[in-house]
């Protein structure tokens, strides 16, 4: 059986979308974890129904909150972590543990543009083709083996904001199906 858990850091779009497409399924999460008081994801998981905990993440309480982390996932039986729009660096001993078992997703068609403000980045760099990756987590920064990508092309009459918005639109749509069949495929769940 699997139980899923997601980590966020701000507004908590991608958990909402697999909130929504997991509802009524054994893949819907059991409990989100946030680094950043007050973000507005814990509104969302109020609304859905799912436990959320606060845990701080800054490079001095890394260790700490890691550890802790480690065990609450023990004590509620999770086997399976979705990082959605988590924007703090796991340290590598958890990474390690949990490799295979921790997925994230990435606004841009790495490797290209790894790190924070990737759309932006691309959009600045002049890219024609915009896209997501889901990959599996590794000790690096969104350098784990890609999963899956998907992307579409640049229109002439796209802006920025637009741009962000179809990324967004893609990301909602990819994530639940792509760790539906990650669970599926290598970790016995089947919906
Ligand atoms: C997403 O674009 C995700 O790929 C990136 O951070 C963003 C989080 O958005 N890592 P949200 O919090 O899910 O709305």
């Amino acid at each position: 059986m699997i139980t899923l858990a997601v980590m966020a850091s701000g507004g908590g779009s991608n958990f909402e979308a697999l909130c929504q497409a997991f509802q009524n399924t054994p893949l819907f999460p059991r409990l989100l974890v946030c680094d950043q008081k007050g973000a507005q994801v814990f509104a969302r998981a109020e609304r859905l129904g799912v436990p959320a905990v606060h845990l701080p993440f800054s490079s001095s309480e890394r260790e700490a909150a890691a550890s802790r982390l480690d065990d609450l996932l023990q004590e509620q039986g999770i086997n399976l972590i979705a990082l959605a729009g988590f924007m703090k660096i796991l340290p590598a001993s958890f990474v390690k543990k949990w490799k295979g078992r921790l997925l994230n997703i990435h606004p841009s068609l790495l490797p290209r543009h790894p790190g924070t403000h990737a759309i932006e980045k691309a959009w600045n760099s002049g890219d024609k083709e915009f896209g997501i990756t889901i990959h599996l987590v590794d000790e690096g920064v969104d350098t784990g083996p890609i999963l899956h990508q998907n992307f579409f092309l640049k229109e002439n009459s796209d802006t920025l904001e637009s741009i962000e918005q179809k990324v967004h639109r893609l990301e909602h749509w990819e994530y639940p199906k792509v760790l539906q069949r990650y669970a599926e495929k290598n970790l016995g769940v089947n919906l």
